[in-house]
């Protein structure tokens, strides 16, 4: 089903500020949807709408085509994993699993199934008669996921339930949460701030910023395609490049001009009539009325986005590269493991590059020279992104 939990036009406000601004969103029965923003972009505000915990003004949810918007939090068949795991203290493990059961009056044998069930899945057997207290912070986070699995309801929500979790666990954590996903078929809405975590688990994303979902779309579409500036810098390590440049019409075909980064008090070594000629690919040339507009409205200004991954440094560009060759100061390489990071500066721009790890490549010392940090790097225009110089939003 499509639309197994449908938001339609939602507002929300506080104190006559506005959190949630006209929520859509259509998430089909199964999915593993994202919401992912910046802290305070309204998230948490979302999720707690969609339990009944606090009530909005305006809109209306359903699941499974009915409205929720009468109906009690506690007769929505919903259940909400925290960050702070919300156990209670006092209480074993099992104890923490089967108590919601008890108060819902389910018969014995049937609960010490489910609990056999849930700890099976989720690993936590052995620990089953410790309290809160005496499990590390992954063990918690296991509990709290079994208390609501138990209850086999028809959306999981999650609000950042990874980020009390050291960086490892949230690794592992994460696989979990995935084959979880995949053995249930759950329909799960799972709140981040972190972008990795939304890549690595969604089948969709939703992008929010300032109580609107800015783009709600595949990891990969978002990663490759972002609505905007915003969505392209919050997506993707190390961040995209964005550099200024100049659409230019020469003998029929489209380019791309950089001209150097205008400083008024830092010594330029560059000429003020030096730039670089970027080619743009075919694809793109074909958008000639959008580019025309571009130049009649802006001057021709636009922002390029290139990420890191698109500038390489001894590294052979893909088959169906529009390649470019630049000259580049490199300023720090950063390893990380398979891949090494060059920090370097184009016209007074800075760039980040990839490398593979394997280059011969290292941070200049302050006594080298200038010329000895000069690389030469390849791009790659067919991964290329226009932006508006104005509004920020993608035209290409
Ligand atoms: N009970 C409340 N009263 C007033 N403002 C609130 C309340 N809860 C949240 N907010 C505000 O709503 C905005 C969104 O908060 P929240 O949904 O918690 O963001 P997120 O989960 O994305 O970090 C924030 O600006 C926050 O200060
Ligand atoms: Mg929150």
């Amino acid at each position: 089903m499509k639309d197994f939990l449908q938001i339609e036009n939602l507002t929300k406000s506080y104190n006559k500020e506005t959190i949630l601004n006209r929520i859509n969103c259509s998430i089909a029965k199964g999915e593993f949807i994202v919401l992912l923003g910046p802290s305070g972009c309204g998230k948490s505000t979302l999720l707690n709408c969609i339990t009944g915990l606090i009530p909005f003004e305006t809109g209306t949810i359903s699941i499974n085509g009915k409205e929720m918007n009468p109906i009690s939090p506690a007769n929505r068949n919903i259940a909400m994993v925290f960050q702070s795991y919300a156990l209670y203290p006092n209480m074993n493990v099992r104890k923490n699993i089967s108590f919601g059961m008890e108060i819902r009056k389910t018969p014995k044998a049937v609960i010490d199934q489910k609990v056999e069930q849930v700890a099976e899945l989720l690993k936590i057997r052995d620990h089953l008669q410790k309290k809160p207290a005496h499990l590390s912070g992954g063990q918690r986070q296991r509990v709290a996921i079994a208390r609501a699995l138990v209850r086999k309801p028809d959306i999981f929500l999650f609000d950042e339930p990874l980020s009390n979790l050291d960086a490892k666990l949230r690794v592992n954590m994460r696989t979990e949460l995935k084959k979880l996903h995949k053995k249930l078929a759950a329909t799960i809405i799972y709140v981040t701030h972190d972008q990795i975590e939304a890549l690595t688990l969604a089948n969709r994303i939703a992008v929010m910023l300032n109580g609107e979902i800015v783009q709600f779309d595949t990891p990969n579409e978002i990663y490759h395609h972002p609505i905007n500036t915003f969505v392209a810098k919050f997506i993707g390590t190390p961040v995209i490049n964005i550099l200024p440049a100049t659409l230019v019409r020469k003998d029929g075909t489209w380019k791309l001009k950089i001209y150097p980064l205008q400083k008024n008090t830092a010594k330029s070594s560059h000429a003020a009539d030096d730039f670089i000629t970027l080619p743009i690919p075919t694809y793109l040339s074909e958008h000639d009325k959008k580019l025309e507009q571009i130049v009649k409205e802006h001057d021709g200004k636009v922002l390029l986005g290139i990420r890191p991954e698109a500038i390489s440094y001894a590294t052979q560009l893909p088959n169906d590269a529009v390649p470019a060759t630049i000259s580049a100061e490199v300023d720090v390489v950063v390893p990380s493991g398979a891949d090494t990071f060059i920090v370097c500066r184009v016209l007074g721009h800075e760039i980040t590059a990839r490398a593979h790890s394997k280059a011969k490549l290292a941070t200049p010392s302050s006594t080298q020279t200038d010329k000895t940090n000069f690389i030469t790097l390849d791009i790659d225009l067919n991964q290329a992104l226009l932006f508006n110089s104005h509004t920020e939003n993608r035209i290409l």
